[in-house]
């Protein structure tokens, strides 16, 4: 396992990273790719939508301009009371305080989750991915953006250490062996000389 693939340390790293997250954030994690991973999903209005890792709101935020029900979930208190400063007032989004891979909702709750920058931080993404499959109706959509391998060996070696890094081969492994159908993913990325991103969307089967 590597360094920040730990629950308690990558709360007790949110828990500093909070305070300055949404300064940093833009460099590695922009709109213009949140808009581009947005436009993978169909989402209808009135659709139930959860946001898992939703840290201080940045994909809940892409999230409302397409659903009115939209749920935010996270394990960091303190990335929760910045998203909450955000949202506190908005009706359309209500906030949960959770584990990814342990969602406290039922069986089908949702139509759709997204989880942004958040898989590269749980133990064991399998399981999780198998929690969304759990909590999103058949025929409904789930879409994980994480980062992608560095290409260049040393920097991946360095990369492994710190957090999961993962290309499309290791999403598709991931989604296929959670259960998941129709796995297609995109590469995003601020700028050519900035990280990789890969967004996965896949749909859990069954209808
Ligand atoms: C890089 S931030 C991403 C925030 C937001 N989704 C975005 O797109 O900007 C990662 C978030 O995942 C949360 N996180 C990490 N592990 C988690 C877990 N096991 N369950 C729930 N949230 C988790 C962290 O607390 C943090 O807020």
């Amino acid at each position: 396992m590597s360094l920040l693939e730990d629950k308690e340390r990558a709360q007790l790293f949110y828990k500093y990273l909070s305070k300055v997250y949404d300064r940093v954030n833009p460099f590695i994690w922009n709109e213009e790719m949140r808009d581009e991973a947005l436009s993978m999903l169909d989402i209808e209005d009135g659709d139930r939508v959860l946001d898992v890792g939703c840290g201080t709101g940045f994909g809940t935020e892409g999230l409302v301009r397409h659903s009115d029900d939209v749920h935010g979930l996270d394990q960091s208190v303190h990335q929760l009371e910045q998203a909450f400063e955000k949202f506190g007032d908005d009706d359309r989004v209500r906030f949960h305080r959770g584990d990814a891979e342990r969602l406290p909702f039922a069986d089908d709750a949702f139509d759709v989750l997204w989880s942004s920058g958040s898989i590269e931080y749980w133990p064991n993404p399998v399981a999780a991915l198998r929690e969304f499959r759990r909590a999103v109706e058949p025929g409904g959509q789930v879409l994980v953006v994480g980062p992608d391998s560095p290409k260049n060996s040393v920097f991946e070696r360095v990369a492994d250490a710190i957090m999961l890094f993962y290309d499309e081969e290791e999403a598709d492994r991931m989604f296929t062996e959670a259960g998941f159908d129709d796995v297609e993913h995109r590469i995003l990325q601020r700028s050519p000389t900035s990280p990789r991103a890969i967004a996965t969307v896949a749909r859990v089967p069954g209808e």
